[in-house]
């Protein structure tokens, strides 16, 4: 099996060691923070963005972690360093950081340090991820809407990424049985497109791409990157209010995250969306975030798809 290296809580550690305690607050509440990113070419894709967002969800969730954005950000490269060894030079990587407010002080004569956040960093082989992931790109994904609606800001603000993440789960289960390997998208309380359990949505109508106003979603840097794209491209993007019957006359969806960038939805609540195949300006802005992030990622999919097997016996030895 093999071991890849993770911070935790100040120490760089074999990953199987790293271990939640089961009194944190994490484990308690849903109480952590977490973030999500991505190399290109093995170098972090918009680190500093990912790590904004991290500390603005650490500072709703009032915790100190302890470190400084300059010192996570240099923990987050040495860590990433440390695991670049252990896999070709070809292979791109997962970063995962995980913050919580530590084990619960009622708790604490159970430990000889002093309370402290918990505080991990962990990387991980895009091969399994994405390798799992490339046939979507020619697939397309299919989306549905569950009956479990997305939590609104004035509950609590979906912009924090949190593991706070019940909703999502049952939003997941709901899609797979209305077919397997549906995506939900939840709707917002006044029934507006919201967002996916780990994904922004946008829709195409004459020319237009239209995204849910940045309300009741998590602000995706992936939806940054896309806008600044479009625009980029002279095509125009508005934010504001969708539902169903505006997806439903879309002439192109797509859904974006970290881990895929962009994938085109096939279907909207089993009705075919445009051709059903990838539309123009989905086309446009694949190949728009390919020049940008220097990687033909779908290609990369495509291969990592193939060495998945022998990477799964290596690593299952
Ligand atoms: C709920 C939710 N929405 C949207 C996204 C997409 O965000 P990003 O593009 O930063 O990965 C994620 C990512 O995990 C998410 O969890």
């Amino acid at each position: 099996m093999k071991q890849r290296i993770v911070y935790f809580n100040g120490r760089f550690i074999p990953e199987a060691e790293a271990r939640v305690s089961i009194f944190d607050s994490a484990l308690m509440y849903g109480d952590m923070a977490f973030e999500m990113t991505r190399t290109y070419n093995r170098q972090p894709f918009k680190l500093r963005e990912h790590l904004d967002r991290l500390y603005s969800s650490l500072r709703l969730l009032e915790i100190d972690c302890g470190l400084s954005i300059e010192e996570m950000e240099r923990i987050t490269r040495e860590t990433l360093d440390r695991n670049l060894p252990s896999e070709s030079t070809d292979v791109d990587w997962q970063i995962m950081h995980d913050v919580s407010r530590g084990p619960l002080d009622v708790y604490r004569t159970a430990f000889p340090e002093p309370l402290r956040p918990t505080v991990s960093i962990n990387c991980w082989p895009m091969i399994t991820h994405m390798g799992g992931f490339a046939p979507k790109y020619a697939s397309g994904v299919d989306i549905v809407i569950p009956a479990q609606p997305a939590v609104p800001a004035h509950l609590v603000d979906a912009k924090a990424k949190t593991r706070s993440r019940l909703h999502y789960q049952l939003a997941n289960l709901q899609a797979a049985r209305m077919g397997a390997g549906r995506w939900p998208v939840l709707l917002d309380p006044d029934g507006f497109l919201a967002e996916g359990p780990g994904w922004n949505i946008f829709l195409v109508k004459n020319g237009e791409i239209l995204t849910p106003e940045p309300r009741n979603i998590l602000l995706g840097v992936s939806r940054a990157t896309t806008i600044e794209l479009a625009r980029e491209l002279g095509i125009p993007v508005r934010e504001t209010n969708l539902g169903r019957y505006e997806a439903l006359s879309a002439d192109e969806i797509f859904c974006t995250a970290t881990s895929y960038a962009l994938v085109h939805a096939t279907t909207f609540e089993g009705q075919r969306i445009g051709s059903g195949n990838m539309g123009p300006i989905f086309n446009r802005l694949l190949e728009a975030w390919k020049k940008l992030v220097g990687v033909d990622f779908v290609a990369q999919a495509r291969d990592y798809a193939l060495r998945l097997p022998d990477w799964l016996k290596r690593d299952e030895k």
